[in-house]
């Protein structure tokens, strides 16, 4: 069955190249070089604990942020969803590897539960059931050839500290450096990549600004800037933890991650607009990282302090790192974890409630009307915004080496998902312009998600898996999709096969 349909492919390009120009000859060669993988590229699959785990209250777990609100607030989630089960993961993990391992990735990125480690929320109470669960799903991992991707956080911290202001509060950054410490020494011998914090301004603008996740503050204009700043902070001292107590042991990597969208100038006119918006949205967490002179961009701190002054505040409302922060935060990164779904186009003009970080920028984001839906209303497929965002960070930040940490797209739920595999598809294929025709170091792919799961405040209803998973059966059966047959033939092929 492959080997015809790959026949098809050769004798359809071979049609092409005769019928063309010389030109037309190179695009064909040069097209079939764009579709294929780097020597080495790894390609893994993603998920998140409090999206696919459940056990949320056995095995010595404490409760999280994600508890609290599914618990307290079932309104704020689509059909009163909760976590509490989700695909039952925690019992079924060895499904899941099986899956990876039966669809040839050669890495899981997967994230720990802060509760289930400490459930106290402080390190003078270890859990070592919660402890045991990750070692047996990295060995499971390992025992099948797929190399572990560790996200320290993926937005479940315990509700203790949310009690104590969570991400509000700066003594946060030595609790997850205490937590992050526990976590190097526990599993440094098996994980060689670490990702600290997933998605930076999703935790401080969906929780502590808009409160539509978890804690599910709002707090607009001041929250998702405080949030941000100790995210920063907590991030850089992990960072130098495993620099300073754990690197030259275990020569392993730790990772920044970003959440981008590509902001796309609507007409050159806006150019100067769109340039704001990477500032306030990318640069914001990227540029204390990664730029030579480290801290926020200045065009940012310029933009906030005005409004702040406008509005009457006494200072900016955006908070200040000091020349110690500034020096220890920037550098903290051995690569770049990107997670992209999606892009906007950028004009000037204003959007956003007064004071908000979206108000503060002062330009307005639109989506193109042309632009495929899919089940989010925020996810508009726009495959070109991949290649233009990615060169946009390589072009910013030096080219760090990177991996595409979530990738993909959610549909209602079906087995037969073209249109995820348009998706895949057409993403991957800019992927790999920027990487031939631009040189973008990007060294791995993961995409979004291995599993359906629990999709945050849209519960259930919104599936990004490859692999779905019936919730209305209590084993929490999974079906392979037909994207997941799709991505064995790519990986096996080590190409993307052109229909
Ligand atoms: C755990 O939570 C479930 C609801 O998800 C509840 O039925 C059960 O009684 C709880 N178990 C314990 C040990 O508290
Ligand atoms: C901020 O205000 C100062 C003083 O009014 C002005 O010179 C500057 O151009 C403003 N900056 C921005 C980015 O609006």
């Amino acid at each position: 069955m492959s080997a015809t349909f790959s026949l098809g492919i050769s004798i359809l390009l071979l049609l092409v190249a005769f019928s063309s120009s010389t030109s037309g000859k190179d695009d064909v060669v040069d097209e079939e070089k764009h579709l294929r993988f780097p020597p080495n590229f790894v390609f893994g699959a993603a998920t998140a604990a409090y999206q696919i785990e459940g056990a949320w209250n056995v095995s010595g777990k404490g409760e999280s942020t994600w508890d609290r609100l599914v618990h307290e607030h079932p309104d704020r989630i689509y059909n009163g969803d909760t976590g509490d089960v989700a695909a039952n993961s925690y019992y079924q993990y060895k499904e899941d590897v099986a899956i990876l391992k039966k669809l040839g990735f050669k890495s899981y990125r997967f994230s720990i539960s802060w509760p289930r480690i400490l459930p106290t929320g402080f390190a003078n109470k270890i859990n070592a059931e919660g402890i045991q669960y990750y070692h047996n799903l990295i060995d499971e991992l390992k025992d099948n050839g797929i190399e572990p991707m560790l996200t320290l956080y993926h937005w479940d911290h315990p509700q203790v500290l949310e009690d104590m202001g969570g991400w509000l509060n700066d003594e946060m950054v030595y609790w997850f450096g205490d937590y992050a410490s526990i976590i190097f020494r526990e599993y440094g011998s098996k994980v060689k990549k670490f990702v600290t914090i997933n998605e930076p301004k999703a935790i401080c603008k969906n929780g502590y600004s808009l409160g539509i996740h978890a804690p599910g503050k709002r707090l607009s204009g001041l929250g998702e800037y405080m949030c941000i700043h100790n995210v920063l902070k907590s991030h850089a001292v992990a960072y130098r933890i495993y620099d300073s107590e754990f690197r030259s042991k275990f020569h392993g990597e730790v990772g920044v991650l970003v959440d981008v969208m590509a902001y796309m100038p609507e007409n050159f006119e806006f150019d100067a607009a769109a340039e704001t918006a990477f500032q306030f949205n990318i640069g914001w967490t990227m540029h204390p990282i990664f730029s030579k002179e480290g801290d926020y961009p200045p065009a940012m701190k310029q933009l906030v302090a005005n409004r702040s002054k406008a509005e009457g505040f006494v200072k900016s409302r955006l908070p200040v790192f000091d020349e110690y922060w500034v020096n220890f935060i920037r550098g903290s990164a051995d690569f770049l974890a990107v997670n992209h779904y999606t892009s906007r186009l950028v004009v000037s003009g204003t959007m956003g409630q007064i004071p908000s970080h979206e108000h503060d920028q002062g330009v307005r984001e639109i989506i193109d009307s042309f632009w495929k839906s899919s089940a989010s209303n925020w996810l508009k497929v726009v495959p070109v915004g991949f290649r233009y965002i990615l060169v946009q960070l390589a072009k910013n930040y030096g080219n760090p080496p990177m991996y595409i940490t979530e990738n993909g797209v959610s549909d209602l739920g079906t087995l037969n998902d073209d249109d995820r595999i348009y998706y895949y598809r057409e993403y991957l294929k800019q992927m790999l312009i920027a990487i031939y025709e631009d040189g973008v170091d990007i060294r791995g792919y993961y995409l979004w998600s291995l599993l359906d799961n629990f999709e945050w405040n849209a519960g259930y209803r919104e599936r990004f898996g490859i692999v779905f998973v019936d919730y209305e059966d209590p084993n929490r059966q999974r079906m392979l999709k037909k994207s997941a047959s799709w991505w064995q033939q790519v990986i096996a092929a080590g190409k993307i096969e052109t229909n």
